[in-house]
């Protein structure tokens, strides 16, 4: 068309994309954890008394799936809600303020399966819906179809089962993990019951992988009862009492502009030791924490809640000073924050009500801080930091002198070698030995990585250029044992103290990589015992270095306790 011809006015009615829009929010929810959240809060807004969440992993065509099932007693679907269920943007829940569900996008994370099998019944009419490969249709550009049988034999409440959810990935659903994001971040972990004496009771029952049982779970996320009066701890536990020390403040108040506008809050004041003893997923000194562990720093301090669950922490808002966020367990809940429809942040409140609520918090904050109880306990906390520097360097010390008593040696022209206790030992003892003895190990060592345990890249020969050469990985170990925590995939050779795995047992790698321990007596006179980890399917057999066999075989070394006149 040239300028100046005429045209006719028009409309545009925008369109959407539904397939790029089915795929974009059954993959916004960023934690695979979500589904879980969502489902609980499903089933609380469909009025249910009883709920089931079931994780499993079943064979299908030789193939491990996961299968999860998400089943409750609540009022069940019509044929209208079973659409809603399916569909994106329409929410039976609309509307309804006592109701969790607004944006009609909860289910659409179960799209991200292969599979989705809902049973529901209302009680009069009962559905069985089936909605096969979702997440690869969708991929596909096709819409998803349901299959929909009206079945009149089941009972009222709402049975959904999904397999192969999130790729099949399973290691966030262990029993513990479940449990403790259940107990934050769902409805049945709410705060709501510390402000409403009225609330329904529901029974949850849950059986994560690695459990053979069903757990039923208990309702209302747990703070811990204040702990005694300050001399009653201090009597107890003298400059531990911090750690001990546990109040819990309720305010409840309106915002300052908005006084329509109201909120709940809880904040916790808690010890450390407080903490441990009713949460078992915090990493601590001297305690194997489940798989998926935090620290304190990584989930206490101030979260803001919707729904009485916490949707995002705001620690800045309680932080005036270091990290001081981490005695805190509180949250504080405002039913006029609008999230982001994945439900993981506050973000689309209007900046002047998130700036009120950050006020109140100020005060509730100013309130505990110029008490008596918590200048106190600031004043006993700073005493027993001093005595624990002065204390713990002290007993350090001591202990690096008698393991200094302790610790065998050996002698390798003249240059004194200490038997290692730790990783780092058995490396500073790999680099004295391949600088004194040429070619006592097979490769060349290029580059150094402490990052996470020690392990190097080497070469396997002394004169082909680096550009040119094989370039492999060497590990350290001080024991070799069972659940090695490296893939096989690229390690020339391994190098530990000693090894507590035996002929011919297995030893996996962290991609279930199967390989087999093989010890070979020496046949001939000036050889060594060689340890190997062999798998039949590849090349490269493995070989372990056991130094505390390999010195003394290859160099004659023996490392014996050093004599009360021994000078270095
Ligand atoms: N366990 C259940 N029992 C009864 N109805 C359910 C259940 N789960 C989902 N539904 C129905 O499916 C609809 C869609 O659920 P979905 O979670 O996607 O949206 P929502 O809960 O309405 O809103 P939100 O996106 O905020 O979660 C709900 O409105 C409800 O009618
Ligand atoms: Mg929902």
């Amino acid at each position: 068309m040239t300028y100046g011809e005429k045209m006719e006015p028009y409309t545009i009615t925008p369109k959407v994309d539904e397939t790029q829009e089915f795929i974009e929010i059954a993959n916004d929810f960023s934690n695979p954890l979500d589904l879980v959240r969502e489902a609980i809060s499903n089933a609380y807004d469909a009025d249910a008394t009883e709920i089931r969440v079931i994780f499993d992993v079943v064979k299908q065509y030789g193939e491990s799936v996961l299968k999860i099932v998400l089943a409750d007693n609540g009022t069940g679907m019509s044929g209208d809600q079973l659409q809603n269920f399916f569909d994106l943007g329409n929410s039976t829940r609309r509307g309804n303020d006592a109701a969790i569900g607004e944006k009609g996008h909860g289910t659409k994370v179960y799209f991200n399966s292969r599979r989705i099998e809902v049973k529901t019944s209302t009680g009069d009419n009962g559905f069985q819906a089936v909605m096969d490969e979702p997440f690869r249709k969708l991929f596909d550009r096709q819409i998803p179809t349901v299959q929909v049988t009206p079945q009149s034999a089941i009972p009222k409440g709402t049975e959904i089962t999904i397999y192969g959810y999130n790729n099949n990935r399973r290691d966030k659903f262990t029993h513990q993990i479940l449990k403790d994001y259940i107990n934050w971040f769902t409805k049945h972990g709410s705060i709501d019951k510390h402000f409403d004496t009225e609330i329904k009771g529901v029974k949850l029952l849950l059986q994560g992988l690695g459990s053979n049982d069903l757990e039923q779970i208990d309702q209302g996320h747990f703070f811990p009862e204040d702990s005694k009066n300050i001399n009653q701890l201090l009597d107890e536990h003298m400059v531990k009492a911090p750690d001990y020390y546990s109040k819990k403040i309720i305010k409840t108040g309106f915002l300052k502009n908005f006084p329509e506008i109201t909120y709940e809050a809880i904040f916790s004041l808690e010890g450390k030791y407080v903490r441990y003893g009713y949460n078992a997923m915090l990493r601590r000194p001297g305690y194997t924490a489940p798989e998926g562990a935090y620290t304190i720093q990584e989930r206490y301090g101030l979260w803001v809640c919707k729904d009485y669950m916490p949707i995002q922490r705001k620690n800045e808002w309680i932080t005036f000073k270091g990290s001081e966020y981490t005695k805190f367990h509180a949250f504080i809940n405002c039913q006029d924050l609008r999230l982001t429809a994945n439900r993981g942040s506050v973000d689309n409140t209007p900046t002047e009500i998130l700036q009120d609520l950050k006020e109140e918090v100020r005060k509730i904050y100013d309130g505990i801080v110029k008490g008596d109880e918590w200048t106190s306990m600031e004043w006993l906390e700073e005493e027993a930091q001093a005595y624990q520097t002065v204390d713990k360097e002290k007993k350090n010390f001591d202990w690096r002198i008698n393991k200094v008593n302790r610790a065998n040696i050996a002698v390798h022209k003249g240059v004194t070698l200490v038997e290692p206790e730790r990783e780092s030992g058995v490396f500073s003892l790999f680099l004295i030995l391949s600088q004194l003895e040429e070619g006592l190990f097979p490769f060349y060592v290029v580059d150094y990585d402490t990052h996470e345990g020690i392990d190097v890249i080497a070469k396997g020969d002394r004169n082909t250029p680096i550009s040119s050469a094989k370039l492999f990985y060497v590990e350290f170990k001080r024991t070799l044992s069972k659940g090695f925590n490296h893939s096989f995939e690229n390690i020339h050779s391994i190098v530990c103290w000693d090894t507590d795995i035996k002929h011919d047992e297995i030893l996996k790698d962290i991609n279930s990589e199967e390989r087999k321990m093989q010890i070979i007596s020496p046949d001939a006179k000036d050889d060594y015992t060689r340890y190997f980890l062999d798998n039949p399917k590849k090349a490269h057999k493995i070989e372990v270095f056991c130094l505390n066999s390999y010195l003394k075989e290859r160099l004659d070394l023996s490392f014996n306790p050093r004599s009360s006149k021994s000078v270095i």
